[in-house]
Order: structure tokens, then sequence, then C-alpha cells
């Protein structure tokens, strides 16, 4: 009976702590990239992923107003800012003076689909990131109106476009994609501006062929989210699942990724602020957002 009864105990505690604690266990992550050309300032650059923001998560919405209070030199929003079709005052509110910030933004699936029930045993399955299902479903977020709310307080609109940015005395070069997971992205060939004191790629989902590409053209740092980190990972081992092809190993937080033949770029993978509605539950991957202080190329980096 006892060894029927252990397990089972022990397997609704750890429900229990996931639902009722951990996936409202707000975090700070910072790291160190040492990304910038030489002489360089430190740059300090708030990465903000997957909100998936619904009206009444005001903990979630307290925890994001007071990351103002960094004073990041740069706001990168990864996207899945959405949850809800009611949630863009609510994400608008939330990151609030952030937003009087530099910054620049992609979409993901959760800024244009809402959420739906899905088979959890479909998490586990390999993905290619492009989701016919997804293409045959009417876009029903408002995520033009989220877009327009960013851009019209500054934020650089990065959806399969190139943009620079000028950032506290630095020339910031950017290209961004649409939503790789949904097959969106629209990849090219230009490389990167060696002009810039840094270029940077920013998608959602950190698919392999995004990662080949911005390597194999020269990006230095790469930065993107959907993995949830695995959402639900084991402790000494890690996530189960990254949602995309990239390797579990890399789920979340600084790494990086070469194609042979290139200079390695660093990767920057947010393990994200939220979950969808229907599996509010987050196990040794607590939420997230990070500040990766950029600092001089050779100088100490953390990972
Ligand atoms: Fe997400």
């Amino acid at each position: 009976m006892l060894s029927v009864v252990v397990p089972l105990a022990t397997a609704a505690a750890g429900l229990t702590y996931a639902t009722a604690y951990e996936v409202r266990a707000f975090t700070l992550r910072e790291v160190t990239v040492p990304v910038l050309p030489k002489g360089s300032a430190p740059l300090r650059v708030l990465h903000l992923s997957d909100t998936h923001m619904t009206p009444g998560q005001h903990k979630k919405q307290q925890w994001l107003r007071s990351l103002a209070s960094l004073e990041p030199d740069l706001v990168i929003n990864t996207g899945d800012n959405l949850a809800h079709l009611d949630a863009v005052p609510s994400v608008l509110a939330a990151y609030g003076d952030l937003l009087d910030l530099p910054g620049a933004f992609v979409f993901g699936s959760n800024d244009y689909f809402s959420p739906k029930l899905k088979n959890p045993a479909r998490y586990l399955l390999p993905t290619t990131g492009a989701s016919e299902k997804h293409l045959r479903r009417t876009k029903d977020l408002p995520f033009e109106e989220l877009r327009a709310a960013f851009t019209q307080r500054g934020w650089t609109d990065l959806t399969n476009r190139h943009a620079s940015l000028e950032v506290a005395g630095h020339r910031l070069s950017f290209v961004g994609v649409d939503d790789p997971h949904l097959g969106y992205d629209q990849l090219d060939d230009e490389p990167a501006d060696t002009s810039a004191d840094l270029a940077i790629g920013v998608a959602h989902a950190p698919y392999l062929r995004v990662l080949d590409r911005w390597n194999s053209l020269g990006y230095p740092l790469i930065m993107a989210g959907h993995t949830h980190g695995g959402q639900l990972c084991l402790p000494f081992f890690g996530a189960l699942v990254t949602n995309c092809d990239l390797d579990r190993k890399r789920a979340k937080g600084l790494h990086t990724h070469q194609v042979v033949g290139h200079d390695p770029s660093w990767l920057h993978v947010s393990a994200g602020l939220g979950t969808s509605p229907f599996t509010p539950v987050r196990f040794a991957c607590r939420p997230e957002a990070t500040l990766l202080t950029l600092t001089e190329i050779d100088s100490p980096g953390s990972r």
C-alpha cells in the first residue's frame, strides 16, 4: 500500500507547489555577456518574454511594473504577450514606464492566437515550426492594437525587419523575424552590420534554422524566448523539452551557437514569465525576466 501512496502523495505535493507557488514566483535573473567592442561602456538590456497575460494576473502585473526601477538602457521583448482577448490594457499597464525606454519587439504565436486546450502529449513530440493548424486559424487576438501601442510609445517592431537604434551612446543594429514556430520567419541573407557597435538577432522561437542563419551572417548576439525553459523541469536534469528543435540543454539562459566555419554567437533564451492558462504550472523553472549586462569583448562573462 505504501508503495502506491508515497509516490501519489509526492506527485500531489509537487503539483500543488507548481500551481500554487512556483508559477507566480517571479524572478530576475542577471547575466553578463562580453560582446561589445573594446573600450565600450556596459549596456544593460532587460529581456522580457512569454508574459501570457490575462487581466486577472495582478501579481505578475505588479512585479512587471517594478522592473522599471532597474532603469535598463534597452528592453527586448520576444513575444507571447497575450493570453486573453482583453489583455492589451493589462500588458501596457504592466510594462508601464518600460515602454518609455528604448525597446524592440517581435511577436509569438500567443500574440496572434488565443490559447486553446491541447493534448499535453503533443508537447513532447518533435516540432518543425510550421504548424499548418495555426495557419488555418483566424488570428483572433488584438495583436495590431498591441503593435500600435508598442510603436506609439517608441518601441521598434522587428517583425521580419531590420532596424538600428542609438542607445546610451552605442549604435545597435537589429534583425528580427516573425514567429518561427508558425513558420512565419522570413530570413534574409543580409550580413550583420559590422559598422554598428553590436548587431542583435531577435526571434520568438529559437529554431535552429534561424540561429544557424544569424550565426553565419555574423550576428554576435541572438535573443529568443518561447521555450518557457522547459516549464516542467526535473532537478539535476533540467528541461524535458524545448517545444522547438533546440536541444534541451539550451532551453534557457546564456549559451553560444556556432555553425562550422563561423565564430560563435551568444544565445540568450528567456524562460519567460508565464504559461498558457490551460497549463498554469511550473516546476524547477521559475518565471523570469533577465537583465543582461553587455560588456566589452574578452571581459569575464557569466552563464
Ligand atoms: Fe510562450
